[in-house]
């Protein structure tokens, strides 16, 4: 049978197999929907000690895939999962993956992180060497594949088989950039050409990212906003020089929502489904969850604000701590589903204390709830300092609950604010808790006029973020490449 792939996905995280965020649910379902299109498309990540592998079965392929200079004798383990059709390459090494959790523990993150992912970047591409034909494209995602298309560049002047392979990065948060000790660059095989700062080189520190930005054919990132915002100093986190650089490179694709998991028409997680044309059972879900909750019952008429997210400042999650007072006593519900920063779950779980029965707080990541949470709620919150795209405002529009966001980014992508007459939401310009906070009051004035609110619900449901038209998008820039597809 012939073994290779015109296109070949490098990320470090794909839905349902393992997630920490907006980028595993990404692979999820941009990959799978090219291969629906027509494209020979696979996936290589790592084998997770917590790998949720539920219907798929995974198939050990190779028992010892070498991983070359300057690693040898290491050996990774490849396993194989057919995910819908789809490909996906598992790379073991219980010693980098088999752990609780994917890049960091409550203390910060593995002190071997780099090590981790020089390791997967050149595993994977020994890999993809062991094919019968080089893919056309590579196309990495986030620091911890960067390097990659490093490797590709210097390898496919001297090696043949890679000579027609192109790179492309997707960059999904450009706050993450895998930085680390300048000694480490020996471990990774890179030739010393690579150190400088056109190259891998940061400050004097080995950038992961920065290898990916300034080696790839392409750069992309998750909407059309953050790519301009990242050329700027507020936005570009230390990177907007090498970006400028290769602006021309550089293209903004907007992601998508996968329905097939996130549409409260065929949700499995829900106790009742509900859609644009029969929207009743939305108030069920939330009487559901109030109860659940324990929640004041007559929280059933007055709006219920959600939040689901990773508690860091990115997400503007002390924004809303700062208002939870004044929310509490404007007579709201609030419910917020997050884990991250310790001090921020200390300070929420704190108030849950204060307000019980109007603020449900639960530290921790659970798909379920999460999904629960956007059908429940009646406003969704979303006041982060930055986002790159955000997923979670595209679902709450699926959902029914308008989000109250900032003009950032996907956000501004994807939201049409109140008062325009096609408005499905709310945005604010300042991440400022008073600016948050008026753009929650201007919410909750609408809501108290049902027939205004109820249109824009409606309008919020019927906004189509597929996939399809964002992997058309892809397809378009893979064609720039010279790739036929
Ligand atoms: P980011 O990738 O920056 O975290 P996105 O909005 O793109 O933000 O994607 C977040 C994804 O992670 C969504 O699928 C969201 O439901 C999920 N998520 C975030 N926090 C949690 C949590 N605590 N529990 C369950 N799912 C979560
Ligand atoms: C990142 C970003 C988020 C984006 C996600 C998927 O985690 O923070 O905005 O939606 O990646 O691209």
């Amino acid at each position: 049978m012939p073994f290779h792939h015109k296109v070949v996905f490098i990320a470090s995280e794909i839905y349902p197999f393992s997630k920490t965020g907006g980028l595993g649910d990404v692979l999820g379902a941009l990959p799978l929907t090219l291969s629906r299109m027509g494209v020979d498309v696979a996936v290589i990540t790592p084998f997770y000690g917590r790998l949720s592998t539920g219907e798929f079965k995974l198939r050990l392929i190779s028992s010892r895939c070498p991983v070359g200079y300057p690693w040898a004798p290491i050996t990774a383990e490849i396993y194989m999962a057919d995910y819908h059709g789809l490909p996906v390459y598992f790379i073991q090494r219980g010693e980098y993956f088999d752990r609780r959790f994917y890049y960091n523990t409550h203390d910060g993150d593995y002190f071997d992180n780099c090590e981790r992912f020089i390791f997967f970047c050149r595993a994977c591409l020994e890999w993809a060497r062991r094919m019968d034909m080089a893919p056309r494209l590579i196309h990495v995602h986030d620091w911890q594949a960067g390097l990659v298309p490093a490797f590709m560049h210097f390898w496919r002047q001297i090696d043949p088989f890679w000579r027609d392979t192109r790179t492309m990065l997707t960059i999904h948060n450009l706050a993450f950039q895998g930085r680390f000790a300048s000694r480490l660059f020996k471990e990774s095989g890179l030739p010393p050409e690579a150190w400088n700062m056109d190259g891998v080189e940061f400050w004097g520190d080995f950038n992961l990212l920065k290898a990916g930005i300034a080696y790839s054919d392409l750069v992309t990132t998750v909407s059309p906003t953050y790519a301009e915002e990242i050329l700027t100093t507020e936005y570009g986190c230390g990177l907007e020089g090498i970006l400028s650089k290769r602006r021309y490179a550089l293209r903004g694709i907007l992601n998508g929502a996968d329905y097939s998991v996130w549409d409260p028409g065929n949700d499995r997680y829900l106790p009742c489904t509900y859609s644009a044309s029969d929207i009743a059972n939305k108030a069920a879900c939330k009487q559901n969850l109030l109860d659940e909750m324990d929640m004041d019952p007559t929280l059933a008429n007055r709006p219920v604000l959600g939040f689901i997210g990773r508690l860091r400042r990115q997400k503007g999650v002390d924004l809303l701590i700062d208002i939870l007072p004044e929310l509490m006593r404007m007579g709201l519900g609030v419910v917020v589903l997050g884990e991250g920063n310790l001090e921020f779950e200390a300070q929420l779980m704190e108030m849950m204390e204060t307000y019980p029965g109007r603020l449900y707080v639960r530290i921790g990541y659970t798909e379920d709830l999460a999904h629960r949470i956007q059908a429940a709620s009646d406003i969704f919150l979303m006041p982060s300092r930055y986002e790159p795209c955000g997923l979670t405002q595209i679902y709450a529009l699926r959902f029914g609950t308008p989000p109250v966001a900032t003009n950032r980014g996907g956000l501004k992508d994807t939201i049409v604010p109140y008062p325009d007459p096609q408005c499905t939401g709310f945005t604010f310009p300042e991440a400022t808790a008073e600016s948050f906070l008026q753009s929650i009051r201007q919410a909750v004035d609408v809501f108290s006029r049902p027939e205004e609110w109820n249109t824009i619900v409606h309008r919020a449901m019927r906004a189509d973020f597929s996939w399809e038209r964002s992997a058309a998008r892809y397809l378009e820039v893979y064609r720039e490449l010279g790739i036929d597809v």
